[in-house]
């Protein structure tokens, strides 16, 4: 079975090299390019964008491009979701277009919006049409493709093993696994040795997902699953380097990076929150910052007042929220994860 220093090490997939196997996990509305550019520089292995629908993106709609835009990262990963071939293939031919190295397959999101249009962990109800997505991609892009899955729908249809194995043959370079399946949505634990069977059923990389954020889990997930690589997600709100302090736990490395004192610490916040700002616009941005600064408090100053708390997650004014990020961050000082991390 894999240990955890292993993470530290490069993978191929289908030719591109990922510099260490501990990645951040593909979230919608979280992991835009402001995020993905810091996990990058704490050592995440790899950042993948968030999905885009391949139905939009192939009808040129509006938000679409921050979305798959080259953010000059080594890697540019672009996850497309979506259930018609002919935008699938159109969705990954632009994505190349626009740089990715690697186009990911999104068939794990239980959200009913995705579901329910039958895209996401839907498609693993019906191998043959999820199939005929695969090679659609596969067959209109010249970069690797990998695909992104649950256990299966229900207890009942644990697919995943097979999914992989007709993925595998249909031309994917790597299968990232969450250990739920579709129904259970995020409740319940993942379930990492299910991955296993994933993993017994494929030559290609076997990615597990679900429940990580330290290396003692990592190291857990690993064990249990014998995955070659572990993806993180949820762990990084309010945290954007988890991944890359696992990785470099698994190099033996004291983490890179991470802001060591409070006034650092709320540089680096108000920096994120301006790279929100200028990305989105003033509008858009602060709007959209707002769930990552709440965690950033949750996280590093729990006991700030609720009326610092209100300042920073209502105002309109970028000044105020700036101000009082630094009152609230300050004050408070750093939390002991932070401190153990640094
Ligand atoms: C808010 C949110 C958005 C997500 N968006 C995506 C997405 O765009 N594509 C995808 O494949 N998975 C998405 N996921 C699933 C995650 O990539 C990951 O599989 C899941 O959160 C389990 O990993 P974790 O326990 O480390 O968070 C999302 C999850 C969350 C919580």
């Amino acid at each position: 079975m894999p240990e955890l220093t292993t993470l530290a090490s490069p993978l191929d997939v289908g030719g591109v090299r990922i510099r260490n196997r501990v990645f951040l996990a593909p979230m919608s509305g979280i992991t835009d390019e402001p995020f993905r550019q810091r996990a990058h520089a704490h050592g995440a292995g790899l950042v993948v964008s968030e999905m885009v629908a391949s139905g939009e993106l192939a009808k040129g709609r509006a938000g679409c491009d921050l979305r798959i835009r080259h953010s000059g990262l080594p890697v540019h990963m672009v996850q497309l979701a979506g259930r018609e071939a002919a935008h699938m293939a159109e969705g990954g031919r632009i994505a190349a277009g626009e740089g990715a190295d690697i186009i990911d397959i999104n068939m794990g999101c239980p959200a009913k919006k995705v579901t329910g249009g039958y895209a996401g962990s839907a498609l693993m109800r019906d191998l043959d049409h999820a199939l005929s997505l695969i090679e659609a991609v596969v067959g209109a892009v010249a970069v690797p493709v990998t695909l992104k899955m649950r256990l299966g729908w229900d207890e009942s249809a644990l697919n995943a093993p097979i999914l992989a194995r007709r993925a595998e043959e249909a031309g994917i370079k790597m299968v990232t696994v969450h250990g739920r399946t579709r129904c259970q949505f995020y409740q319940g634990k993942a379930d990492w040795r299910a991955i296993a069977r994933v993993r017994q059923a494929v030559s290609i990389p076997v990615v597990a997902n679900g429940d990580v954020g330290s290396p003692q889990e990592a190291a857990a997930i690993l064990e249990q699953s014998g995955a070659d690589a572990v993806m993180i997600g949820r762990a990084h709100y309010g945290a954007p380097w988890i991944a890359g302090s696992v990785a470099a736990a698994a190099a033996g490395i004291s983490a890179p990076g991470i802001s060591e004192t409070p006034r650092a610490l709320a540089d680096y916040v108000v920096a994120h929150y301006e790279d929100m700002l200028s990305l989105y616009g003033i509008e858009s941005g602060l709007r959209q910052a707002r769930k990552h600064l709440g965690w950033y408090l949750d996280r590093h100053a729990a006991g700030v007042s609720a009326e610092q708390r209100k300042r920073v997650l209502t105002s309109f004014e970028p000044a105020e929220v700036i101000l009082g990020l630094r009152d609230a961050l300050a004050d408070i000082g750093m939390s002991n994860e932070l401190r153990s991390a640094a």
